[in-house]
């Protein structure tokens, strides 16, 4: 029941009866049911080992034009020479439309822009599936979406099999044998172990989607036993967790040979910051174990990239994937992407800003429309993050340290929680059944979300305005804005900055939203927006108060990304991490998050693991550890000329839809095939050198 018991005749009226009004029960009431929004399409669901295998075939086969230029030439060695001993072979049952046929090149548009290729050393390479299709990681998890739900666990990738010892200490993987880098250069557990030590724990390294050594658990360890097997010794029993760790994008290895001689401890002529450099966008050809290389660059206009002749899948007739001969990466926005895919100059889009939907329904509901346009799960959610940092992560001024001060107390993020008008924020998106009100924590409709453990504080400005007068925040000086208490950052204006991140308009605008609606309530803030690349390294380096975001997929899936639920590692959570001296403040509540967290990767039963989000959710919520905004559906939109676009396919869960879709083994049927190719009937060339062969 949603009680008003709080009527006061304006601030600051009673402060020490105001504040004991406010508390708890009176804030909070009954959280709405998100408005029905069915999927418009439903996975097959079936066993990882229905999906792949790995095994020799009597024979293999490539596009004709590679053998007959590449081939017969002397310039690459036979297919059956290229792949490993035993390649990974996809099963034709579980490929929708079968096996393919090789031709045409799928046409992605991104927003944002690549700084580089060592994606190991931190480099982004721009999104929107780039370093998806670039990276190989150990395991996979994009495709789980349609993976019976009692067999969930990552798929095997370049780590083919795995055993757990006696004791479940240690993990024993087999990596794919005689698999070679897109120049063909042998992978092997030296590429494994340099991004191990060199780059996950070397702490002057910062690897792109976060990976730190306590990713895996604090003490663990990892070692080569032979050039295919890697041993982990972890310090808890059968933490089966890690194994979604080793997915996308912790645990996905770059190419040693090309890397190491750039690398300080190699190379003492080079700093961290040239290591990290050393691969500049202009530089092409990258060896890669993804299905396609880059071999084209142009600056704010497009990548382009073709076939990998090194790739290690292969469909069970026997042809090397992937089937697409070419991918584009257009550099243009995230709203371009959608309006290119609905119109067809595009074939690909993650149709996830809310501003763009009803347009882009009106347009695919057209019989001749080129794409495809399917709505799944709310899985799309943002969130307003406070920095908890109070011993100096990001190395705040007086002001920043009174602000976290503040984040720091509850009464503080109730009182911003309740001032927001959830409703509002997301109709202001877009109207209709899309939005739904978004507590915080995890997401309505996934798995492991229980309303009954979630604590909602409804729109409430007056119980707002009376907690922030209990907090000493007035407004001594008249000008309309609270004031900090005298001893804390001069006394001066209660500001605090929004970190927003400009590539997509749908960030904007919800953090427009929220300053508005913190402005009648005497609080100053402050936008603070900036580009996708510039975004991330503030926030990665802590310099920010507040930041709204979309989330990760941990409060979707929960078993990917886990330990970044809570402040688990000094480097795990994306708004709390250790300050200067290597620890972290966190406060009892986190401490209690943080145990959850802990003892749900340490166990697999699946109703203890239930529990435990339960209590996961009861705490987060009740606590405001984020101020939730809101959550909606988005659309895979894809040109209709492709088969082998698996049902359901979400475009966000575990991964993105580039994941998700598998695309090497994405194709084009014969009838249907455009004349996109830019670079027809050429391969990748030697590392660094200008273009294609
Ligand atoms: C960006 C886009 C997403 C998706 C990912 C893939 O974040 O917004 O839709 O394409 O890149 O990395």
């Amino acid at each position: 029941m949603r009680k008003h018991t709080i009527a006061l005749g304006g601030a600051g009226l009673m402060l020490g009866v105001s504040l004991l009004a406010v508390h708890a029960q009176e804030l909070t009431g009954e959280l709405p049911d998100p408005p029905e929004f069915a999927a418009q399409s439903e996975p097959v669901f079936v066993s990882i080992s229905d999906i792949l295998e790995y095994k020799a075939l009597p024979e293999y086969h490539e596009p004709d034009w590679v053998t007959s230029k590449y081939v017969e030439a002397g310039t690459l060695p036979p297919v059956a020479e290229r792949l490993p001993k035993e390649p990974m072979v996809y099963k034709t049952a579980n490929m929708p439309d079968g096996v393919g046929v090789y031709g045409d090149t799928m046409r992605h548009v991104i927003g944002g822009r690549p700084e580089g290729w060592n994606y190991i050393g931190g480099q982004s390479q721009g999104w929107g599936g780039i370093d998806i299709g670039l990276s190989e990681c150990l395991t996979r998890t994009g495709p789980l979406f349609m993976v019976k739900a009692d067999e969930l666990e990552p798929l095997p990738n370049l780590a083919k099999s795995w055993e757990w010892s006696e004791d479940g200490k240690s993990l024993t993987m087999h990596l794919i044998e005689g698999a070679k880098w897109s120049d063909g250069d042998p992978f092997d557990a030296d590429d494994v172990m340099f991004y191990w030590e060199d780059n996950v724990n070397d702490a002057n390294v910062s690897p792109l989607n976060g990976a730190t050594p306590e990713s895996w658990g604090v003490g663990t360890t990892l070692e080569a036993l032979d050039p295919y097997t890697i041993k982990w010794t972890f310090k808890e029993a059968n933490p089966t967790q890690y194994l979604y760790t080793m997915a996308y994008g912790t645990f996905c290895p770059g190419p040693s040979h090309i890397l190491k001689p750039q690398h300080p401890k190699y190379n003492p002529d080079n700093t961290y910051e040239e290591y990290k450099n050393a691969f500049p966008p202009e530089y092409m050809n990258i060896p890669v174990m993804g299905a396609w290389v880059p071999v084209e660059y142009r600056a704010d206009d497009i990548v382009v990239m073709r076939r990998n002749p090194y790739y290690w899948k292969v469909d069970e007739a026997g042809n090397q994937l992937p089937y697409l001969n070419e991918m584009h990466y257009r550099l243009s926005t995230w709203a371009d992407r959608d309006v290119q895919a609905v119109a067809g100059s595009g074939d690909f889009s993650n149709l996830e800003q809310a501003e763009s939907f009803v347009e882009s329904l009106k347009r695919s509901a057209e019989d001749s429309a080129p794409a495809r346009l399917q709505f799944g799960a709310r899985t799309i959610g943002y969130a307003l993050r406070m920095n908890f940092s109070a011993n100096g992560w990001g190395e705040p001024d007086a002001r920043g340290q009174a602000v976290r001060e503040l984040n720091r107390n509850l009464d503080f993020r109730k009182a911003i929680t309740v001032a927001l008008d959830r409703q509002r924020l997301g109709d202001s998106l877009v109207r209709g059944p899309f939005t739904a009100i978004y507590p915080g924590g995890l997401y309505a409709g996934t798995t492991y979300y229980d309303k009954a453990s979630t604590v909602y504080y409804p729109y409430n400005i007056e119980a707002a305005n009376a907690l922030l007068d209990g907090l000493g925040l007035t407004d001594t000086d008249g000008n309309g804005i609270r004031n900090f208490p005298a001893d804390q950052a001069g006394g001066g204006d209660l500001e605090i900055t929004l970190l927003a991140n400009t590539d997509y308009g749908t960030d904007t605008n919800l953090a427009e939203g929220v300053i508005a609606q913190l402005e009648p309530l005497g609080i100053r803030v402050i936008a603070n927006f900036q580009s996708g690349t510039a975004r991330d390294d503030m926030a990665q380096s802590g310099q920010f108060d507040w930041s709204v975001e979309r989330q990760g997929s941990e409060v979707v899936s929960v078993v990917q990304g886990t330990s970044a639920l809570a402040p688990t590692g000094p480097r795990t959570h994306p708004f709390h991490r250790a300050g200067t001296d290597g620890t972290l403040d966190l406060l009892p509540f986190e401490q209690e998050l943080v145990d959850t967290v802990n003892a749900f990767i340490a166990t697999s039963d699946n109703a203890e693991r239930a529990e435990l989000m339960k209590k996961y959710q009861n705490v987060f919520t009740e606590n405001v550890y984020s101020v939730g905004l809101t959550q909606y559906p988005g659309a895979l939109i894809i040109n209709k000329r492709f088969a082998n676009i698996p049902a359901g396919s979400p475009i966000f869960m575990f991964n993105w839809a580039e994941d998700n879709i598998i695309r090497e083994r994405v194709f084009v049927p014969a009838d249907r095939q455009g004349d996109f190719e830019l670079h027809p009937e050429t391969l990748p060339g030697a590392p660094g050198s200008a273009g294609p062969m």
